[in-house]
Formats: C-alpha cells, structure tokens, sequence
C-alpha cells in the first residue's frame, strides 16, 4: 500500500489558497492543481454571469475533482485547492480516497480576509459575497487548520512539520491487539506512531522490534517514551488505547493527560466495562479531551485483516476518527464497512459486551452438542463431519472454528481430549448478565452459559460430586443426528433474541437510540459471533424490533420446537449436561405463556410482606391486600 496522499487546500475566497498550494507544490515537488480550472462548461457560463452555483452545480464538478485525486494518488501525492466550504462537498472530495487525504484549512476572519483581498491589485469581493461564504462555511475538524495571519513561508513550514513529518494515528499498547491493528493501519496507508511502554529486562524496545519485523511498518513511528509518542502525532491527536482492560486504562489516561491539548481525542478498544467508559467520556470531557468507547471484536487475525467496530461517544468527533475506524474494518457482503457509531456514553462498550454474551453462548451451545454427539459415541473427526454438513443450514465462524478445533489431533489423539476442562474468562459474560439483571431483561442464555463456565472452573468439587451422583453406566439419548441440529438452530435463534432485547432495553432505558439492523450488520463480518442467523437478521431487524414477531423465525420456531423438546428431554433422562439448549426451550415456555405461575408469587408476596397485588378480574390495574389468615 503506497502512502501517497492528496492534500487539499480549503477556505473561503482569499483566504490564500493557490499562494500556499504553489509554495508547497515546489517544496514537495508534487503537483498542485486548482479546483476552479476543473468546472464544467455549464458552471463557467453560470458563474460569468455573475450567478452563484448551487449544490446541484457543484456536484459534478467536485465528482471531477475526486476522480482526479483518485487518479493522482495511482503514481503520486497531489495538491487540489478547493474551498470545499460544506461538509458534504468534502465528503464527495473524499470519496474512496479518506484515508489518503490530508485536510489543510487556511483560516482567517472576515475582516482579514476582507482586507487582503482589497489590498491585491485588480481584485475585489463584495462584502456581501465574502460573507456568504462565512455564512456557509462548516469549518472542518478533520484538518489541519493553519492561521493565514503566518506568512507564507511559516505556513508551508507548519504544514511540513505537521503534515509530511508528524503521524496520523497513534496505537498504545503492543499487544496481539495492538500489534495487528498498527500492521491493519499501515497496510491500509496510514501514517501511524506506536507506543509500547519500557520494562527493565521484561518489556524492551517492543514497538521498535516490531517495526524492524515487519516491512509494511517502515514508515511507522515507533516508541517507549509517551511525551515523544503524542509530540509525533498530527493535532488534533487520535490515540488508540489497546491496554488491558480495568484500572490499566485510568492509569495511561493519566500518564497521557500531561502531555495531551485540547481537542485530542483518546478512543478505548479494549473490552471496558460501558459504565466505567461513561465515567471516563465525563472525566475527560471536563478536562478537553474528546473520549470514544469503541468495541472491537475479531480476535488477533480479524485486528490485521479487518475487525468489527462498535464506536460510541460524541458523533460528531467519531466522524474524526471514523475514516481510519471504517477503512480498516471488516466488510460485509455489500463491502461496507463493518463499524458504524453506535450510539453516546458507553454505548459501543454496551454492545460488544452483548456481543461477547452472546458469544459466551454460541459456544457452550456448540459444547453441549459435541456433548451429546459423544454420548452417541461419535469420535471428534466424525463430530467435525457431521457440524461440517450443518453450515449449509446453520453457518457461523464458531461452527467453523469448532470443526477445526475438534480435527486437530497431536501424535494420534485429538488435542481436546488433553484440554482441562475448566473454562476461563474475563468478565463480559458476568457484565451482561449483571447488566441484564439490571435493567430488568430476562436474559437466561447468557446466564445460563456463563454459569455453565462457572461450574466447569469447581473441577476438583465436580469430580468429588461425579463419585457420588454420576450414573455408573452410561445410557445412550435416543436421538437424530436431524434433531440435534434443530435443537441447536432453536437455541441459537432464542439466544440472539435475548441478546437484541436486551440492547433494545439498554437503548430505551439511556436514549441512546441504537439500530438495531445497523448493528446486526456490523456484526456480519470480522467478529467472533458472525453468523448466517446474524446477516437474516439485518432485513429483520429493518422491520421489527422483536424478531419473534417476524413470520419466518416464528415458523422455524414453530418447526424446531418438536426437536429440542425431544434432545432435552432425552438428555435430562440420560444425565447428559445441557444448561443453554434446555434454557432456550424453557425460556420460550416460559415466556410464550398468557397464564404463567407469577400469581402464586405474587400471592406470596403478598402474604409475608403485605406487598399487595393486581386482580385479574379488575382491568383498572388497582393493588389489592389480602388478610390471608
Ligand atoms: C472478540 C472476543 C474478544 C475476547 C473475549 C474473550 O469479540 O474478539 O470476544 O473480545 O476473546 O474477551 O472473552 P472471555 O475471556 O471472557 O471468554
């Protein structure tokens, strides 16, 4: 990937434009074109007769200027002068090209302007149209803005200083997640300064090492020290923390906070917990510095080769870090990017925690049916062939990765079977199912499988507990390889239903007024949990918030439900352990029930505490007490 780059010179008329576009084009000895030679002939007439261009005349014209840059950027960095007054026109500017461009805005005030422009011989402006250009003029944040009060010289020489030798991107914290994404972001053509703290003897020239091991990191900026690492970065500075999650994050924002200005802004990657994100977000804010929460899941190959991303904060400051967030993420079946804002505060930290219970569940589901495959005395390599047929109905990255994991032998064993099965973890499961009980959200799955990791870590109490309580002879279910699949597709489709419902109450409850087909489809690439279920639920989401609703999960449902009735009974009769496929069923019983037994609760309540309770026989919705004895 090459790091040319095109440089646009914005600003209102007089602001200087062509003068530093001409200086900087000789300095960098790269070409320097002028928008305004570019306008099509319609546009020319127009303007000769002294009329102003629309937003429709200018569309074209600036569709030009692009293909021009796009064509530039093949063999060479450019410079176009453009004044680009609105958002939008920088947006077509920047089409398939943001992450080559480089924003220089030459800011000035209406008077300076005003006067510079009386003073040039045979030039004039009205005040009138100088001033429509202010009033138009959505000052750019993405940029590097320039003072026009410097002279030419010093402008150029801040540009170069600024521009040619400073780096775009910073990433702190040279772990696997750190590491891929600083090879992602140099490969996609950013210019990026790494930071890996020093340890005497433990942590040693990491992020100098891997510069020298890897050549798409020659034009990286590599660190140990912080004051050196954020003076390399372009202002306003985007640093990236990839640090363990927890306290390590407040100890490097305070390391950073001395050496940081105003504007700067710090985006989280790791798997924070959302409501400490929130205090974080406040805490900096009062400090003027900008503050993303953002998820990102895809483990350390979907970091190098495009992870999902789940951003949240202030919008209009992602939209400053939103090109290199969108460029290095993953992207879905119509190649748009797989990272989207997801919504203020600890949203985005919100949602991956979701994600990742989600996960937690997608893979104790696939325990639970090797589970049962073993108890019919199928070895793993028959397993792996039978879950291989399965992606034709039920595709998934963790289906994919279990049947490698399940052929994966060492000298003649299959490695699994050398696993201790103790299952570890590092907190998001426990947060979403705190965060569910918190919010109020009947989320069973999550909570079923985190516990079901839970129980596995009491190894040595299990096998205490097997010597008394397991059936001595083993008894084989009474089930199709077809019912297992069923049952495993109704978990699974009751699993992102909890999942969604409970984002959808996060979202109610914090107004942050998430998408959720947006997010579905976010989650269709780079991340642990994408899934054929996930990209169905893209269009479903369109329609509906609550996917029971929508006609064809509710006839699969209809048609699956006879088959995890079937595996979990057959399972629970032969002792086999299946904590998430018999919550799914149990849930949707449950839950797809007028008269359930909360009334005998509720009468309970009633009775000790004098809690009072509704009648069904009064529609009013009146609380009643009852003197039961
Ligand atoms: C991802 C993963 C990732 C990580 C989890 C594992 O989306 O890329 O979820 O974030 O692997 O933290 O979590 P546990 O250690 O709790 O299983």
């Amino acid at each position: 990937m090459s790091l040319y780059k095109v440089f646009f010179i914005m600003g209102v008329s007089g602001c200087g434009k062509s003068t530093i576009a001409n200086l900087l084009s000789k300095e960098l000895n790269i070409p320097f074109f002028d928008g305004d030679d570019y306008h099509p002939e319609n546009n020319i007439k127009k303007m000769a007769s002294g009329q102003a261009l629309n937003d429709d005349d200018r569309q074209s014209w600036l569709e030009t200027l692009n293909k021009l840059a796009q064509k530039q950027l093949i063999h060479n960095s450019c410079i176009i002068v453009c004044s680009a007054l609105k958002e939008k026109y920088r947006e077509i500017l920047n089409r398939d090209i943001s992450n080559k461009t480089n924003w220089i805005y030459l800011s000035g005030t209406f008077n300076q302007i005003k006067e510079r422009i009386n003073d040039r011989e045979g030039h004039f402006m009205s005040s009138d149209l100088l001033q429509s250009q202010f009033d138009i003029l959505e000052e750019p944040k993405d940029c590097l803005k320039v003072d026009i009060n410097l002279s030419p010289e010093n402008i150029v020489k801040k540009i170069k200083e600024e521009l040619m030798n400073k780096s775009e991107f910073g990433l702190f914290g040279l772990g696997v997640m750190g590491k891929s994404l600083c090879r992602n972001l140099a490969n996609n053509g950013f210019k990026i300064s790494m930071f890996n703290r020093h340890i005497d003897a433990i942590e040693v020239d990491v992020a100098k090492k891997f510069k020298e091991n890897y050549p798409e990191l020659s034009n990286s900026l590599a660190f140990d020290d912080i004051a050196a690492f954020v003076s390399s970065l372009q202002k306003p500075r985007r640093i990236m923390l990839m640090v363990n999650a927890g306290k390590t994050i407040d100890y490097v924002i305070e390391d950073l906070l001395p050496h940081l200005s105003e504007n700067d802004i710090l985006i989280d990657g790791g798997n924070s917990n959302y409501l400490k994100t929130k205090e974080r977000f406040d805490y900096l804010k009062s400090k003027n510095i900008h503050f993303i929460g953002a998820g990102v899941s895809g483990g350390e190959e979907g970091a190098l080769k495009g992870p999902s991303i789940m951003p949240s904060g202030n919008e209009n400051v992602y939209k400053e870090i939103k090109t290199f967030l969108e460029t290095i993420a993953a992207k879905d079946k119509n190649n748009l990017p797989c990272c989207t804002y997801i919504g203020t505060e600890g949203s985005g930290h919100f949602v991956k925690m979701v994600h990742n219970g989600i996960e937690y569940v997608e893979m104790q589901l696939l325990a639970e049916v090797i589970t049962i495959f073993q108890s019919l005395e199928y070895n793993p390599d028959e397993i792996a062939n039978i879950l291989e047929s399965w992606k034709a109905t039920t595709d998934s990255y963790l289906l994919e990765i279990t049947i490698d994991i399940l052929r994966k032998k060492e000298e003649n064993d299959w490695l699994i079977h050398k696993i201790v099965d103790k299952a570890g973890n590092k907190g998001t499961g426990n947060w979403t199912t705190i965060a569910a009980a918190q919010l109020g959200v009947p989320n069973t799955m999550i909570a079923s499988a985190l516990f079901a990791r839970y129980t596995s870590f009491f190894k040595e109490e299990r096998t205490e507990a097997s010597k008394n309580f397991e059936a001595s002879s083993k008894s084989k279910p009474n089930i199709s390889i077809e019912a297992i699949s069923e049952a495993y597709q109704f978990a699974r489709i009751i699993n992102h239903y909890q999942g969604f419902r409970l984002i959808q109450q996060a979202s109610e409850n914090y107004n942050w007024n998430i998408n959720l087909s947006e997010l579905a489809r976010i989650w269709t690439g780079g991340c642990i949990i994408k899934s054929d279920l996930m990209t169905d639920l893209v269009q479903v989401f369109k329609s509906q918030q609550n996917i029971l609703n929508d006609e064809t999960i509710k006839n699969q449902i209809l048609k699956l439900k006879a088959s995890v009735k079937n595996v979990v009974s057959e399972c629970v009769l032969n002792e086999i352990a299946i904590p998430s496929l018999s919550e799914s069923i149990n849930f949707l019983h449950n839950f797809a029930k007028e008269n359930s037994s909360a009334n005998i609760i509720q009468a309970q309540r009633d009775y000790f505490g004098a809690h009072t309770y509704q009648r069904k026989d009064d529609p009013s919705g009146k609380f009643y007490h009852t003197q039961w004895k």
